[in-house]
């Protein structure tokens, strides 16, 4: 099991830690994340590259470079935290890593595969096997109730109705909702939609979790227990988790941040250089760090 404590090591230091044999069953798996890996998650195991990418617009005759040749590696069951200012272009690094829009220049690689240069209806399939997607506004769909909403990503991706409705309540089990499978979302509050947000982009197993600004919307205590939820999640399962925030206490659960400024990487900090300055999430908040998710009623 991985330690909590644990911060992510270079991956030159770590690149002892598992063998070769177990490196390369590791390279097949197309979605790591399955919770047989989580003792080999945390090493150099490259799960996303990003490779010298540009988005440009045009905007009334002006080009405007939100992502300016940004070039960043995202490792297997790290918690990457992306900060920056308002209109630094997080949300569009996003877009890219999602396959969401494409870039004006350079490759978003998942594992070995061009991800960025695959037809579409290829890059939908891989977003719904290998990577969950969480909004800073939930983006649940309103007629749906919560199981419904976690069961939507197992039924695209071709699951069984029966084992997707049942796999959706152990997940909202999970996330501390198993007593609001049949509500809509209007009937639940910020902090429990983003929890139904959480149990959906869980739904496929995936092993890349995109999270833009997920405790934005959310009141302090409310996004603390956010925070606690991915956090378990991603050391629990191996779950990569790449977040964009303005969110100190983010960083305290971060294996690494990196801010971004003007379309450009400004700097890329350890959570070893981070702690001096913000401690860890239990230094600051104790109600967070003896709730467990299910627990959790501050909403
Ligand atoms: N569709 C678009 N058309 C034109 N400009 C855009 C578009 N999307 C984003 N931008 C611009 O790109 C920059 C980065 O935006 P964004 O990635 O949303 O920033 P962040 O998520 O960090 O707030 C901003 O200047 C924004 O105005
Ligand atoms: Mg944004």
């Amino acid at each position: 099991m991985v330690d909590h404590d644990d911060t992510i090591s270079s991956p030159a230091s770590s690149s002892n830690l598992v063998d070769d044999s177990v490196d390369e069953q590791r390279t097949n798996d197309p979605c790591l994340g399955r919770a047989e890996l989580v003792e080999y998650a945390r090493d150099k195991s490259v799960v996303v590259s990003i490779g010298d990418v540009s988005r440009t617009y045009r905007v009334g005759g002006e080009v405007l470079h939100a992502l300016n040749h940004v070039s960043l590696d995202v490792y297997a069951g790290e918690y990457l935290s992306i900060m920056g200012p308002s209109g630094s272009g997080k949300s569009t690094l996003f877009n890219m890593i999602g396959g969401i829009d494409t870039p004006t220049q350079g490759d978003v690689m998942i594992r070995d595969v061009a991800f960025s240069k695959l037809p579409r209806r290829l890059q939908a399939r891989l977003r719904n096997r290998c990577i969950g997607y969480i909004f800073q506004t939930y983006n649940l769909v309103p007629v749906m109730t919560a199981s419904q909403n976690v069961m939507l990503p197992m039924l695209l991706g071709g699951a069984d109705k029966k084992q997707a409705a049942q796999r959706a309540a152990a997940l909202l089990a999970e996330v501390g909702l198993d007593h609001r499978l049949h509500h809509r979302p209007d009937e639940l509050s910020g902090g429990q939609q983003q929890r139904v947000a959480i149990a959906r982009s869980l739904a496929n197993d995936p092993s890349i979790i995109l999270a833009d600004e997920p405790t934005g919307n959310l009141d302090t205590k409310t996004g603390e227990q956010i925070i606690k939820t991915l956090s378990d999640m991603s050391r629990q399962r191996g779950v990569t988790i790449i977040s964009a925030t303005h969110d100190h206490k983010m960083l305290s659960v971060s294996d690494r941040v990196v801010t971004i400024r003007d379309g450009r990487i400004d700097n890329i900090e350890l959570r070893d250089q981070l702690h001096i300055e913000i401690g860890s999430i239990e230094d600051h908040v104790p109600a967070v760090a003896e709730s467990g998710i299910g627990e959790v009623n501050h909403e």
